[in-house]
């Protein structure tokens, strides 16, 4: 029996008041900046063999949090990029997780396929999430009781039961050696599923399966601040729960987001494989 988040599970918090607004005026900030820089000469370091970190994503991170701290400054706050709260704010159950550019590998490489990413979680309970494509001007938004949204109209994951006629997607770990476990599953849903897609964001991947463009995605390691937009899966109607069945957790490091029909057939080949395989 696996044991997933769907919607209505969520502890009923209220979102505080202004924070959906700033959110959303945060996310196309920066999502004006990774556009606007798209096609000027880049500074791109490397993080790790392979982990990239841009000035886009370094510009896009100070506007955000700059926004947060300004309307928020009592709550914890952690940035890829390397913002943190302070100390004293360790003890607020509100904190933001914030990716100011999901997707630095294709952004460095100008593929057009990226975005902003804020999470809100009171107490480890994920209850707003706002995700921006700039390419595409697509805002994704979630609220915990309140239904999720692209562009202000709402949106519902699909209705596809089988697994055979599912479009997936999932993404590979930066570290090489992670990377087998996910090879392996990958190899048995290539027979299994109808497609599987590796675009290069998690954020997106979370909301493409919100809009009913995927039906499932799934992966594993993840940061806290990839998975910023998990309540915009569950208010679409999906189901998110982690790789062993046990339910979401925002800190948790590995997501299975699917339409709710095909979670089950999805998480027993992932559980399986991942299980059989992990070298973490
Ligand atoms: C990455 C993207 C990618 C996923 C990686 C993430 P970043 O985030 O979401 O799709 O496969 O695991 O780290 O580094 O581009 O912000
Ligand atoms: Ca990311
Ligand atoms: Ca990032």
């Amino acid at each position: 029996m696996t044991m997933t988040m769907t919607r209505g599970e969520h502890e009923r918090v209220a979102v505080p008041d202004g924070a959906r607004e700033v959110a959303i005026l945060a996310a196309r900030e920066a999502g004006a900046i990774l556009r606007g820089k798209l096609d000027q000469p880049r500074e791109i370091r490397f993080k790790g063999e392979i982990d990239l970190v841009t000035d886009a994503d370094r510009a896009a991170e100070a506007v955000i949090v700059a926004r947060v701290r300004t309307a928020f400054p009592d709550h914890r706050l952690i940035g890829e990029e390397g913002s943190r709260g302070d100390p004293g704010q360790a003890g607020s159950p509100w904190g933001w997780v914030i990716d100011p550019l999901d997707g630095t590998t294709n952004y460095a490489h100008r593929y057009p396929h990226f975005a902003v990413s804020l999470g809100l979680e009171h107490g480890g309970t994920p209850v707003l999430g706002v995700v921006y494509d700039p390419m595409r001007d697509e805002l994704f938004v979630g609220e915990a009781g309140g239904g999720a949204t692209l562009n202000g109209a709402p949106i519902r994951v699909s209705a596809e039961a089988d697994l055979t006629r599912a479009l997936l997607a999932t993404g590979f770990s930066y570290d090489p050696a992670l990377r087998e476990e996910a090879e392996v599953i990958w190899r048995e849903l290539l027979f299994r599923a109808q497609g599987v897609r590796r675009d290069g964001s998690a954020a997106l991947d979370l909301c493409w399966v919100a809009a009913g463009r995927l039906d499932g995605f799934y992966e594993r390691p993840l940061q806290p601040w990839d998975m910023g937009g998990s309540v915009i899966v569950t208010e679409a109607g999906g189901t998110i729960g982690r790789f062993d069945g046990t339910p979401f957790d925002p800190y948790g490091g590995e997501v299975i987001a699917t339409n709710g029909h095909i979670h089950e057939a999805l998480a027993a080949i992932v559980v399986r494989q991942g299980l059989d395989h992990s070298t973490r």
